[in-house]
């Protein structure tokens, strides 16, 4: 077990690009397909200045959207590649040149690369064979008198052949495992005779047999149904509490994030956004981005103008805030706003002077009903409501919605940074 430090970590690939072309990356790989004459390589940075501690035994969630450089970072701790700026620690030691076998790492990916001859036992054995378990001090009997009764018992029937010492280590710790995972009635079968969430678990023992120092999980999950991913994703979290081992886990999944992690980095383009606890992420957004990708529905955002002392203008409504943000707008340089609101701190306004909203669809959930719609004067600004399920309303229906004033977000409208609030 141990700590992992990223430390203004950079990473750049090289991409060949057309030379002198003045249009931007996206770009430029149009051209490669349509002249290939002045290609030169130019080094893409794909994640920039990352700093990010786990700490002993953290479930730290790396989420953000696909090409943010998730499996990079984890491929950078794994050694897999390498480094172009900054350290990376594993415990106390920095690993930037240690071979990715040393590095006391193991790895769960996206398809879990189970050895297909290979039956469930041998698959979460293979890694434990490769290793130093149960290995003794080189003597006459582990290097002579053991290999010999096992290649002499070899032929005989199962339960009559020779263990060496060391393969009952393994037989140990393959079994602990399998009970761990609820799986030891699947360790005579082929990966071919598994379900998805079976296969899922065995390459989930085959990394913990290892016992390594640290976990990397790479979006583990995805390719599971909703009702094996919530449960699979609850008995991740139960291992990992158990076992304590320091696990990165990465994912675009907004909801995994939040149920399990015990800290989330959220990252976008290449860069950390904001690193927190699930509550925190989610009651204190650092900027629109983290709060728009985190929470579902996302965040609605609506243009305002902040006119002294706490009055927020849009063209089609006004709001007056609490008192508790005069001192910081205040201290702004900007009084232009976005106001950020969460689905469910909309409510049915019998007063026509509210939010004023042209209803496009209506989602009754059961528990909830989610409107969507735009502002009636403006149908440029969308916004979507969770209101009670009882409410009725039809479409094309306008509806007046207030909002809990104490709910809500305010972002600098040029930089969208939050505007911090001490009582969150
Ligand atoms: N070997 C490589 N050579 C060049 N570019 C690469 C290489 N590996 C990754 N990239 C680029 O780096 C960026 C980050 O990729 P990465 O795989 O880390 O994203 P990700 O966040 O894991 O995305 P996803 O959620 O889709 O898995 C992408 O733009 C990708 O195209
Ligand atoms: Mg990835």
């Amino acid at each position: 077990m141990a700590k992992v430090v990223f430390e203004n970590v950079y990473k750049s690939f090289k991409k060949r690009v057309q030379e002198e072309s003045n249009r931007n990356i996206e770009n430029k790989s149009e051209i490669l397909d349509s002249d290939s004459s002045s290609l030169t390589n130019q080094a893409v940075n794909v994640l920039r200045n990352i700093n990010l501690e786990v700490k002993d035994g953290e479930f730290m969630v790396l989420v953000g959207p696909s090409g943010c450089g998730k499996s990079t970072l984890l491929r950078l701790l794994a050694g897999l590649e390498e480094l172009t700026g900054g350290n990376v620690y594993i415990g106390d030691r920095i690993v930037n040149k240690i071979p990715p076998k040393a590095r006391d790492i193991a790895m769960v990916f996206q398809n879990y690369a189970l050895y297909p001859h290979l039956n469930v036992y041998d698959n979460i054995a293979f890694g434990l064979r490769r290793s130093e378990i149960g290995e003794t001090e080189s003597n006459l009997v582990s290097d002579w008198l053991e290999p010999a009764l096992v290649g002499l018992t070899r032929s005989l029937p199962r339960s009559m052949r020779y263990i060496s010492s060391r393969e009952r280590e393994i037989r140990k710790r393959v079994r602990y495992v399998a009970s761990l995972l609820q799986i030891e009635s699947l360790l005579s079968r082929l990966p071919k005779e598994l379900s998805g969430g079976q296969k899922q678990r065995v390459a989930l023992g085959r990394a913990i047999a290892r016992n390594p120092q640290v976990f990397l999980m790479d979006e583990p999950l995805s390719n599971l149904d909703a009702k094996l991913r919530t449960e699979t994703r609850a008995q991740i979290v139960q291992l990992q509490k158990q076992l304590g081992i320091t696990t990165i886990y990465v994912t675009h999944d907004q909801t995994e994030a939040m149920t399990m992690g015990d800290r989330i980095a959220v990252m976008k383009g290449g860069e950390i956004q904001q690193i927190a606890s699930p509550l925190e992420i989610y009651n204190q957004p650092a900027n629109r981005f983290v709060a728009e990708f985190i929470g579902s529905p996302p965040m609605n955002f609506l243009p305002v103008e902040l006119t002294k002392p706490l009055t927020l203008i849009n063209p089609h409504f006004r709001l007056t805030l609490p008192e508790y943000w005069g001192e910081i707008l205040h201290n702004q340089g900007n009084n232009k706003f976005l106001l950020g609101i969460r689905p469910q701190y909309f409510f049915l306004s019998p007063e026509s002077s509210h939010i004023s909203v042209k209803v496009n669809l209506v989602e009754a959930l059961g528990s909830e009903t989610y409107i969507q719609g735009t502002l009636s004067n403006d149908s440029d600004t969308s916004i979507t409501a969770s209101l009670s399920p009882d409410t009725i309303v039809s479409l094309g229906e306008s509806i007046n919605l207030s909002i809990n004033l104490d709910k809500i977000h305010l972002f600098d409208a040029d930089n969208k940074v939050a505007i911090p609030l001490d009582r969150w």
